[in-house]
């Protein structure tokens, strides 16, 4: 049996002024308001694995997220922003649960979260039913905003990322591929069809699709067959654990093609895992520090250089954009002299985002609730993260 989520299992934390606090001193029912009757904060709840196999997706996210609070936590009326992050472990169940609880017992205006789209498409229907806005700064699963109202996405979805995976392969001559697919996630799932559709139609050839789970650590059978069909590429559709062991063991059996992945494997442990091996990986991702212009950007690349002395990566930049769009379509109902813990106002707000000024590049939202904007690809080499180039989404 699964173990259900509880306050004890949990980890939760409030930030409040940076500081981070225990969720039972902000869980609280009633909404505060001030004299007149105005309110005086607005909730929003995050739901991130903090911990857990794809702990990495959670920490980042929280990293780029407490950037943009940190700068952006007052609404146009003096509303105090507050945020409730929750850890669900990287657990489908548990992120279903911590919808629930920040919609039931803490009293959220809007959700942010999950990272992997098996989690997100578990958390879509509560957020649906409960009618509250639920954003996902980077489940690029089509099947997350399928058929909802109240669900949207600050970030592109797989088939365009499954496109230029395969075109960019292609491009460089490589039209034989064995795609690898993470049967567990529904993430690898979508986007192997994605890539595998994209890259026949232009021509390419799929040789073989081999399966792995998350969680796996032995790739001795897969490799194996890998080598006999030998591909000229290799599509990891995966995330960055099983990437970084698989192209290490891809190696030590001497198989040379290049592999070409995606977000999911765009991870420092990439490289640190996967050592020499990692070379020459590339991957569509949403956003590079190298190519980011815009003054939105420059400036978030700053603070998280100040603040953490590291590469601003493409997850917090998304996690920040989420966060702001969620602020931006507060202040937008606010404007329209409606409370900022309007569910409704902020939701349609939100549905109808158009030339939102991110992090991650201009961000607008089609009629299903998905952000149609640019990939970046990327490669390893000598240890870094190289840009190569960016690609535009076809303007319809
Ligand atoms: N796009 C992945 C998914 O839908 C999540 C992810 C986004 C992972 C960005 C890494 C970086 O599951």
């Amino acid at each position: 049996m699964r173990k259900s989520l509880s306050i004890v299992t949990i980890l939760a934390m409030a930030i409040t002024g940076g500081s981070i606090l225990n969720a039972g001193t902000v869980v609280d029912n009633n909404t505060t308001k001030t004299g007149n009757g105005e309110q005086k904060e607005v909730k929003i709840g995050v739901v991130l694995p903090l911990t857990g196999p794809i702990a990495a997706f959670g920490q980042t996210s929280k990293r780029g997220l407490d950037i943009a609070y940190n700068s952006n936590k007052k609404l146009k009326n003096g509303t105090e922003v507050k945020i409730i992050v929750l850890d669900d472990r990287g657990d489908k169940v548990e992120a279903a649960t911590a919808v629930k609880r920040l919609i039931n017992k803490d009293g959220v205006t809007a959700i942010l979260g999950e990272v992997a789209s098996s989690n997100s498409m578990a958390m879509a229907p509560v957020a649906e039913k409960a009618k509250t806005p639920m954003i996902t700064h980077a489940s690029t699963n089509p099947r997350v905003t399928k058929g909802k109202k109240y669900v949207t996405r600050a970030c592109f979805i797989d088939p365009f990322q499954g496109a230029v995976m395969a075109k960019y392969a292609l491009n460089n001559k490589l039209d034989t591929a064995v795609v690898i697919t993470d049967a567990k996630q529904d993430y690898s799932v979508g986007l192997s069809k994605a890539f595998k559709k994209a890259y026949t139609s232009n021509g390419g050839k799929i040789l073989k699709v081999v399966r792995i789970n998350s969680g796996d650590k032995d790739f001795n059978a897969q490799v194996s067959t890998i080598k006999s069909q030998n591909p000229k590429i290799i599509a990891f559709t995966g995330y960055y654990p099983e990437g970084a062991l698989m192209v290490k063991q891809a190696r030590a059996m001497g198989v040379k093609a290049p592999f070409i992945g995606a977000d999911g494997v765009g991870f420092p442990e990439l490289v640190n895992i996967g050592g020499k091996a990692s070379e020459g990986f590339m991957y569509t991702d949403h956003f590079n520090e190298e190519a980011a212009s815009s003054d939105e950007a420059k400036s978030y690349v700053k603070a998280y250089h100040d603040k953490y002395k590291k590469t601003a990566d493409s997850m917090g930049a998304l996690a920040a954009d989420a966060y702001g769009m969620i602020v931006s379509a507060m202040n937008q109902c606010i404007d329209d002299k409606k409370a900022p813990t309007d569910k409704e106002c902020v939701n349609s707000k939100l549905r109808s985002t158009k030339g939102y000024k991110g992090i991650t590049g201009e961000i607008n939202i089609d009629k299903n609730g998905n952000a149609v904007k640019s990939a970046v690809v990327n490669e390893v080499k000598n240890g870094k993260v190289i840009y190569k180039t960016t690609v535009n989404p076809k303007i319809r």
